[in-house]
C-alpha cells in the first residue's frame, strides 16, 4: 500500500471513529425535567434535542423566526435525523482535519466575547465540552434560566411570596461554566414568553383574578432580586450581561401585549430596568430582541432604547439576529446596529444564527459570506468606536442541536465540524 492509500485508510478510519464517539456521546445524553422536579434522571428519548419549549407557559413557544415577513410563525421544535449518508453528502468532511489548536474567541479576543448558547445536556457531553471550551469564552443558557425554569410555583405558594429557585440542572450548568472559566450571560427575566401564568394571579393561582400593579411591582422586583443576589453570592463576576426584558415590542411596532403589561401598565419595562439597577452590581443591563431591523418595530425598539438610555437605566441593546441569508441584508441589519449605538449603549449580538435551504456546498459557502460580512463590519466599527460591540453569541453550538436545526443555521455541521461560517469569522484578521 502506497503512503497516499495509507494516509485515506487513514482518514476513513479516524472518520469513522469519530463517528462512532459522537453517536456514545449523543447516547448518553441525558434530558432533565423543569424547576421544582428537578431530578437529573435519564431520559435517553430527550437526547441531544432537548431545546423545547414547556408547556406549562403563558404564551407561545419562542420569538417568531426573522424570515424578512413580519409575521413569520415559529418552527423551533423541528428535528434533524442525521443519516450518515445524509452527513457526508452535504457536508463532505476530513475529520481528520481538527479544528482543535484554532480558537474563534481568540480572533475577537480584544474586541468582544464570543458565545454559544448552551442546554444542560450540552454540558454533559465532553466533546461539545472540548468544543466549547476551545472555541468560545462566553455561554447563555439557551432554556435554563428562563422565568419557566426558575420560578417555583410550590415554593411560591408555601412562602406566600414569589420564590426563585435554581434548580439542579441550572445550578450544575452554572458550575460548569465557573470550571471551565466561561463567561455568562443571564437569559431572561421579564418575557411574555417561557412564563408560567401563576405567577400574575392572586395566591398563585390562575383560577383567581390578575393581581393589582403594586402587587406585581412587588412581585417583578423580588424576581429580579433574588436572580441577581444569587448568582452575585455564588458566582461572583461570571455573569457580565443580562437580558432584563426580552422580547417586548410587537411585531408590528408598540408595546406587545403581555400579562407583565396588563397587571402593571406600560411603564412595566421601565419599572423592570429600575429594579434591576438596584440590584445588578457590576452587571451590565440589556434589552433583547428580534426583528430589531424591521419597520415600526424598530422605530418603537429605538424610542424605548432612547427613554432608558436617557434615564440612565439601561447598559446595551441586545440584536437577537435569528437571520436568513434572504434578510435582512448586510446593509440594513448593521445600520440598525449603529442607530442603538448612537445612544451612547453597547449592542450585542446575543442570539446570532442565518438560516439557510440550500444546502449545498454553495448555499453554505453563501450562508458563510453572510457571518463573515457582518462580523467584517461590526468589528470594523467596534475598533474604530462607531460601536461598542460587547459580545457575540452563536445561537446552537451545531446544527443538529439548533432550534432552526433544519435550515442548518449555526457555524458547526451536524457532526460538529467547521463550516464555511466557521472560516468566514476566522479570516477576520486583526487590522
Ligand atoms: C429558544 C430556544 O432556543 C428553544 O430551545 C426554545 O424551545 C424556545 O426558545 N428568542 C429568545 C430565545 O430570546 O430564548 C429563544 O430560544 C429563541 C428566540
Amino acid at each position: 500500500m502506497n503512503t497516499k492509500n495509507k494516509g485515506n485508510l487513514a482518514k476513513i478510519l479516524c472518520i469513522l471513529i469519530g463517528v462512532a464517539m459522537l453517536a456514545v456521546d449523543m447516547f448518553a445524553f441525558v434530558g432533565c425535567t423543569k424547576n421544582s422536579e428537578s431530578t437529573l434522571s435519564p431520559t435517553p428519548t430527550e437526547a441531544v434535542v432537548d431545546n423545547k419549549p414547556n408547556t406549562d407557559v403563558a404564551t407561545n413557544t419562542g420569538a417568531a423566526p426573522e424570515t424578512g415577513t413580519e409575521t413569520g410563525s415559529q418552527t423551533g421544535s423541528e428535528t434533524v435525523t442525521t443519516g450518515g449518508e445524509d452527513v457526508d453528502t452535504l457536508y463532505p468532511v476530513n475529520a481528520c482535519e481538527s479544528i482543535f489548536g484554532t480558537r474563534l474567541c481568540e480572533n475577537f479576543a480584544d474586541d468582544f466575547y464570543v458565545g454559544t448558547c448552551v442546554s444542560y445536556s450540552l454540558t454533559q457531553n465532553e466533546t461539545a465540552t472540548k468544543v466549547i471550551v476551545e472555541q468560545f469564552n462566553s455561554v447563555t443558557c439557551e432554556n435554563e434560566m428562563k422565568p419557566d425554569h426558575l420560578l417555583d410555583k410550590t415554593a411560591s405558594k408555601l412562602n406566600g411570596e414569589i420564590t426563585v429557585k435554581f434548580p439542579n440542572d441550572t445550578v450544575s450548568m452554572l458550575n460548569w461554566a465557573k470550571d471551565h472559566n466561561l463567561k455568562m450571560r443571564g437569559h431572561t427575566m421579564v418575557w411574555y414568553s417561557q412564563t408560567p401564568n401563576w405567577i400574575f394571579y392572586e395566591d398563585f393561582d390562575t383560577s383567581k383574578s390578575l393581581v393589582s400593579r403594586e402587587v406585581m411591582l412587588e412581585r417583578m422586583e423580588s424576581i429580579i432580586r433574588q436572580e441577581f443576589e444569587y448568582v452575585q453570592e455564588n458566582y461572583p463576576d461570571m455573569f457580565y450581561a443580562w437580558d432584563v426584558c426580552n422580547e417586548v415590542i410587537a411585531d408590528e411596532g408598540g408595546l406587545r401585549d403581555c400579562l407583565w403589561k396588563q397587571t402593571i401598565g406600560d411603564d412595566y419595562i421601565e419599572q423592570a430596568f429600575t429594579f434591576a439597577r438596584k440590584y445588578c452590581g457590576d452587571i451590565k443591563l440589556f434589552i433583547n430582541d428580534y426583528n430589531c431591523y424591521v419597520g415600526n418595530k424598530r422605530t418603537t425598539l429605538l424610542s424605548v432604547v432612547k427613554d432608558l438610555a436617557e434615564k440612565g437605566l439601561i447598559d446595551g441593546v441586545g440584536m437577537q439576529s435569528h437571520l436568513d441569508v434572504g434578510y435582512p441584508s448586510v446593509g440594513l441589519y448593521t445600520a440598525t446596529m449603529k442607530m442603538f449605538a448612537a445612544f451612547g449603549v453597547e449592542v450585542q449580538i446575543t442570539e446570532m444564527d442565518i438560516t439557510t435551504d440550500n444546502k449545498t456546498e454553495k448555499g453554505l459557502n453563501v450562508q458563510g459570506q453572510m457571518y463573515g460580512d457582518i462580523m467584517k463590519q461590526v468589528v470594523d466599527w467596534d475598533r474604530d468606536g462607531t460601536v461598542d460591540c460587547t459580545s457575540v453569541t452563536i445561537w446552537g453550538l451545531y446544527d443538529k442541536i439548533s432550534w432552526r436545526s433544519s435550515q442548518v443555521p449555526t457555524l458547526f455541521d451536524n457532526i460538529m465540524l467547521p463550516k464555511p461560517a466557521y472560516n468566514a469569522l476566522m479570516e477576520i484578521t486583526k487590522g
